[in-house]
């Protein structure tokens, strides 16, 4: 029986809903996480939210696992609020999740504070996430719609659901709909035989997210973002595999720095869906800046590695491995 520091037993494990939004905001808020009110709404509507209640008010744990199809899964906001770490809360969550998700694959970033968790209840590391984050280097003009991306329209969401659907290898539609409403921009590539990519820009408090970029190629996915980043004010974050080779050192010479790390795990049949190879950026993995002055100096090691951040300041905030 799980209990807190009294010997008081917790509630049992409920799904969460809207009602829970300002809880969750404060269980991100009691992690150092940003507040990501915006996120939270959308996984409360869109998503399946499950947390346990706090004997003191609020909630003591949260998760948030999203389906893609019956095989596919993702797992994110997994907080445990500080005071009742370390007594088997986050076990017991994503125990809960697993169970809910049946015999889908479940996959996750993980952060380091979740990664021997993970690794016990047997998630195995599938690839690596950086998030590279800074002022953006215009080198290149936007390209401005010539040979290029646009802004989407209404229209282009059926294009869009087909790309991603190619590209992931599941159905995320219900989550891709909202990004016009969510993301601050949504911008297509448009090529003689149709859509063939697109990448959203939205707000994570003072940082613009970018993120998903789904493209055919590296040179497609650097324009998009190059796109999407001429329209950006302040600080600018890109969640990248560093083992890949097409945008990470680019992002480094534009100015971005690496400057946390995730490891992509899986729980569950690992088999390749749809093309990875098109898919750039997550949905959105999320973080809380710095003061300015703070702002620390990784070390540029994107080429051969990911940089270790420096602790304290930089705190990724886990969403979807889509
Ligand atoms: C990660 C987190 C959710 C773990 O929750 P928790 O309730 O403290 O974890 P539990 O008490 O259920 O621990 C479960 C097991 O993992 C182990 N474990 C948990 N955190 C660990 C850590 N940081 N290092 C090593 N082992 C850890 C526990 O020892 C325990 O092992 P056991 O079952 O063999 O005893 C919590 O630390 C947290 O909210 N961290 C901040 C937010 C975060 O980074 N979330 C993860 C996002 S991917």
């Amino acid at each position: 029986m799980l209990a807190d520091r009294n010997g008081v037993p917790f509630t049992p494990i409920r799904r969460l809903g809207p009602d829970d939004h300002r809880h969750c905001v404060a269980l991100s808020v009691d992690r150092g996480w940003s507040p990501e009110e915006a996120k939270w709404s959308l996984l409360l509507q869109e998503a399946e939210a499950f947390g346990v209640d706090a004997p003191d008010g609020g909630l003591a744990g949260a998760v948030v696992l999203a389906r893609y199809a019956p095989d596919l899964a993702s797992a994110g906001m997994m907080l445990v609020a500080g005071r009742y770490a370390r007594r088997g809360l986050g076990k017991a969550l994503m125990t809960h999740l697993l169970a809910r998700a049946g015999s889908a694959t479940v996959t996750l970033f993980a952060t380091d504070a979740g990664r021997p968790l993970y690794a016990k209840l047997g998630f195995r590391t599938v690839r690596r996430s950086v998030a590279f984050t800074g002022g953006f280097r215009l080198t290149a003009a936007p390209s401005g719609g010539r040979g290029g991306s646009r802004p989407a329209t209404g229209a282009d969401m059926a294009a869009i659901l087909d790309v991603d659907k190619a590209a992931f290898g599941a159905d995320r539609g219900y989550l891709l709909r909202r990004l016009p409403a969510f993301a601050e921009r949504l911008r297509v590539l448009q090529a003689a035989q149709g859509v063939t990519g697109f990448a959203a820009a939205w707000r994570s408090g003072a940082v613009t997210v970018i993120g998903p970029v789904v493209a055919a190629s590296g040179a497609d996915a650097r324009r998009l973002i190059t796109d999407l980043a001429a329209d950006v004010r302040g600080p600018l974050r890109l969640d990248l595999d560093p083992d890949r080779p097409e945008l990470p050192e680019w992002a480094l010479n534009r100015g971005l720095e690496p400057v946390s790390k995730t490891a992509v795990m899986a729980y569950g049949d690992s088999r390749q869906r749809g093309d990875p190879s098109r898919l750039f950026a997550p949905i959105s993995v999320a973080l809380a800046l710095p003061p300015e002055s703070a702002a620390p100096q990784a070390s540029r090691t994107a080429a051969t590695g990911p940089a270790e951040p420096r602790a304290g300041y930089w705190l990724t905030v886990t969403w979807f491995a889509g």
